[in-house]
């Protein structure tokens, strides 16, 4: 699959590339980034390979980031238009300002104009919710993002680190005002952290909202450079890894080494695989501080992991959820929406609006099932078995 193979965002016409470049490391200010020059050279190898979708915010390296991103493409409209720029808002930029970040209306509007001037850009085509700000109604919020949308600064919303509840708000308020509402979630989710698993990955799937993994390596712990045998020995320049590197961590590890040696590969590019081929997951943002990292992780898009690897590294790394537990018991013939996980193998090809019956076999049934659905969505990407689909279940019945 390569870089350019686009996939749309979730439930909205938006095409990005698969793989999302991350800015959060343009620019040394925080003492551990990559040089003006390297990132530039990051970019331009992003978008030669057909990448079209670059993540950065207000915030990243004292606003370095953007800056970066603004003085190498998006003040060359030809370039500029290519790509989906993608920014967020919330991070406070001026101590002592209380109304320098949040997402209330005069924090939002005047981030949004500090974030245009610094990427040289007169739209911003994704603009996230960095964090959920408890102190301002969710109404205000979308109602100033809407006035946004409006105004042709913004093309699509999305929102980041927050909770599910809060979005489902959120989104069925603007939905039943008229408002634009969010299109992606950005999340942290690796092998390493899969909690989102219980509350934020169902809401995306039910409320339509593409999947864009942040820190698919765990901030580098996931990369291979960090094993069991040199513990402690290699140089850590991002210091939050070091509670990451511990038993559970080298195992898995261990485990993708063995993957990738059978795929002639590397530990970094097959930990990106698993998150890629999770379903709900339309693009992951990689991080590369060097150039050389970039080219390594772009190769994950080639990686296409079996069954038979992909489900020990799911056992090994099975986060244990909360209250309430999956639904199952009162409704044996009714698996909710599991189907949507597991709809991986279904091998039909169906145009929208069809009807088509598959065969399933679900991780909550553990047995064959024949799915009756309602195909409700284009292909949103190709996983080698077929376009994945959108379905509306009609009905289902043992195999
Ligand atoms: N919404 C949010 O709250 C949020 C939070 C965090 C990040 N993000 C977004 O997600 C993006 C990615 O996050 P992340 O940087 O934490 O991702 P990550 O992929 O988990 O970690 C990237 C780091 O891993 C190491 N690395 C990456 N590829 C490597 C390779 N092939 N070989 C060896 N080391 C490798 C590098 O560490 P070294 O620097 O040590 O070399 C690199 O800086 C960010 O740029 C940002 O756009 C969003």
């Amino acid at each position: 699959m390569p870089l350019g193979h686009y996939v749309t965002l979730g439930r909205s016409g938006l095409r990005v590339s698969p793989l999302c470049l991350g800015a959060m490391t343009f620019g040394e200010d925080l003492g551990w980034g990559s040089s003006v020059e390297e990132s530039q050279q990051i970019m331009d190898r992003y978008i030669d390979l057909g990448g079209n979708f670059i993540d950065t915010a207000n915030f990243y390296t004292k606003s370095h980031s953007e800056k970066i991103i603004g003085d190498h493409v998006g003040r060359h409209p030809a370039r500029r238009d290519r790509l989906v720029i993608a920014t967020k808002f919330s991070g406070n930029l001026y101590p002592g300002d209380p109304n320098g970040g949040g997402s209330g209306r005069k924090s939002i509007v005047s981030a949004c104009e500090n974030s245009l001037r610094r990427l040289q850009t007169d739209y911003i085509d994704l603009y996230w919710l960095h964090n959920w700000d408890v102190h301002t109604p969710i109404e205000e919020t979308m109602a100033a993002l809407d006035d946004l949308v409006r105004a042709g600064k913004v093309r699509y919303l999305g929102v980041s680190d927050t909770p599910a509840w809060k979005i489902a708000e959120a989104n069925v308020t603007a939905r039943f005002r008229g408002w634009s509402a969010f299109i992606g979630l950005q999340i942290e989710y690796s092998l390493l952290e899969r909690t989102v698993e219980q509350e934020l990955l169902p809401m995306a799937r039910e409320l339509g909202l593409g999947v864009t993994p942040w820190s698919p390596l765990k901030g580098g712990a996931l990369s291979g450079k960090y094993t069991r045998a040199n513990a402690g020995e290699v140089k850590r320049d991002r210091q939050f890894i070091e509670s990451s590197l511990n038993e559970k961590t080298y195992a898995v590890v261990e485990e993708l080494d063995v993957i990738a040696k059978a795929h002639d590969s590397t530990v970094a590019r097959v930990a990106l695989a698993w998150v890629r081929a999770q379903p709900g997951v339309s693009s992951t943002i990689i991080g590369a501080r060097r150039l050389a990292q970039l080219e390594d992780n772009l190769k994950s898009v080639d990686v296409n992991l079996t069954s038979e690897e992909l489900g020990p590294l799911d056992a090994r790394t099975r986060p244990t959820l909360g209250f309430p537990p999956e639904p199952a018991g009162p409704f044996p013939s009714l698996p909710q929406r599991r189907y949507d996980r597991e709809r991986r193998p279904c091998p039909v090809h169906v145009r929208p609006g069809e009807g088509a019956q598959a065969l399933l076999t679900t991780r909550s049934l553990m047995t064959p099932t024949v799915f009756s659905a309602r195909c409700v969505s284009r292909p949103q990407r190709d996983v080698g078995n077929g376009p994945l689909l959108s379905w509306e279940l009609l009905g289902c019945g043992d195999a």
